[in-house]
């Protein structure tokens, strides 16, 4: 049998999140301090070769079948396409996460290069409460994005949402009608501890028992089967569509977890929320055998834990942003 990227568990992890950047042209208050944070220097990103090099060991040695881009925002990347045109010859499910800015003008050239999947970022569909939560007037040029991205082919388009209590959580019923009238699934996710200014609380977590009331309260729903990804998905009980509901917080999902993720710095991590990195960049650069590359992944997956522990007096909150893990 071929190798796999297998945890002490048994898990076997088939799905890479590739950051492609760290920087982003939104500010979201959850995310990064107004001022951006401090980014990587150019010449410590991994390049497209780089990349495409792990991500054809991890394709062809490992049987990782779905590859994500994601950021900081990675259409912040110079020249995206020709990375996506790179890893769409590995044949995977390639997706990319993105706050949909520069969907208007990329849509088009990312889905010609192979990208199959977008999901966009957006947490309220209010202009002034959009600006608030990031910093910037954007709400239409991203609802320009979602409709590109339709346009463009790519199926499905997802939209994922954060919930937090007291900021957008009355706008529950509203995504479901949005996500009702554009096609597109929406994803309600829970807010994480992974801010960058420190403002998670508790109290902020509107948790799935929740959020699933307000969808239904919406539109009646029923449940889907359930599959290794971390949303729940309900469809709507009149046939228009589906929601998704991601419990990070409340219900984990770890027990079936199968990512592992690679910053744009080239540290390859087993968790969202690990502490400890595998520095595969350094590997890279002193000229690593495919070999040596490989048994730096596999101890790394092979170390990883059982799960988060979020809430609990052992969670370590990772040194490292959202933005700067990539989701
Ligand atoms: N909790 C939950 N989701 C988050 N995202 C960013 N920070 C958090 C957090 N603390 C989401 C973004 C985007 C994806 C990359 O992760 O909104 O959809
Ligand atoms: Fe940018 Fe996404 Fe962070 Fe918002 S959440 S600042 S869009 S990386």
């Amino acid at each position: 049998m071929a190798a796999q990227l297998v945890d002490s568990f048994g898990r076997v992890h088939r799905d890479l999140r590739i950051s492609v950047t760290d920087r982003c042209n939104f500010r979201c208050t959850y995310c990064m301090p107004a001022e951006g944070l401090e980014w990587v220097p150019r010449d410590d990103l991994l390049t497209f070769e780089e990349i495409a090099r792990l991500a054809r060991i991890m394709v062809e040695r490992y049987g990782v079948n779905g590859i994500r881009l994601t950021g900081g925002e990675p259409t912040v990347r110079a020249n995206l396409p020709v990375l996506v045109k790179m890893l769409a010859e590995l044949d995977t499910d390639l997706a990319m996460t993105t706050n949909g800015v520069s969907l208007p003008l990329l849509a088009g050239d990312l889905r010609a290069a192979g990208l199959r999947r977008v999901n966009v970022s957006l947490d309220s569909l209010q202009a002034s409460r959009f600006a608030e939560l990031t910093r910037r007037d954007s709400l239409d040029r991203v609802l320009d994005g979602i409709d590109a991205a339709i346009a463009a082919g790519f199926d499905p388009v997802k939209v994922n949402c954060v919930v937090m209590r007291g900021l957008n959580d009355d706008e529950i019923a509203d995504f479901v009608d949005f996500g009702r009238r554009k096609g597109v699934e929406v994803r309600f996710i829970e807010f994480m501890p992974l801010d960058a200014d420190g403002i998670w609380t508790n109290d902020l977590v509107v948790g799935v028992d929740e959020i699933l009331a307000r969808v239904t309260d919406a539109c009646p729903v029923e449940p889907v089967e359930r599959t290794s990804a971390p949303a729940t998905r309900y469809r709507f009980a009149d046939g228009s569509g589906s929601v998704g509901i991601v419990a990070s917080v409340s219900d984990s999902f770890c027990s079936t977890c199968d990512r592992v993720r690679l910053t744009a710095d080239g540290q390859f991590r087993n968790c969202l929320f690990a502490v400890t990195e595998t520095d595969v960049r350094a590997l890279l650069r002193s000229g690593a055998s495919d070999d040596e590359i490989g048994v730096a992944l596999e101890g790394s997956v092979a170390s990883k834990w059982a799960g988060h522990q979020i809430n609990r007096v052992n969670f370590i909150k990772p040194r490292r942003s959202m933005s700067q893990i990539g989701g």
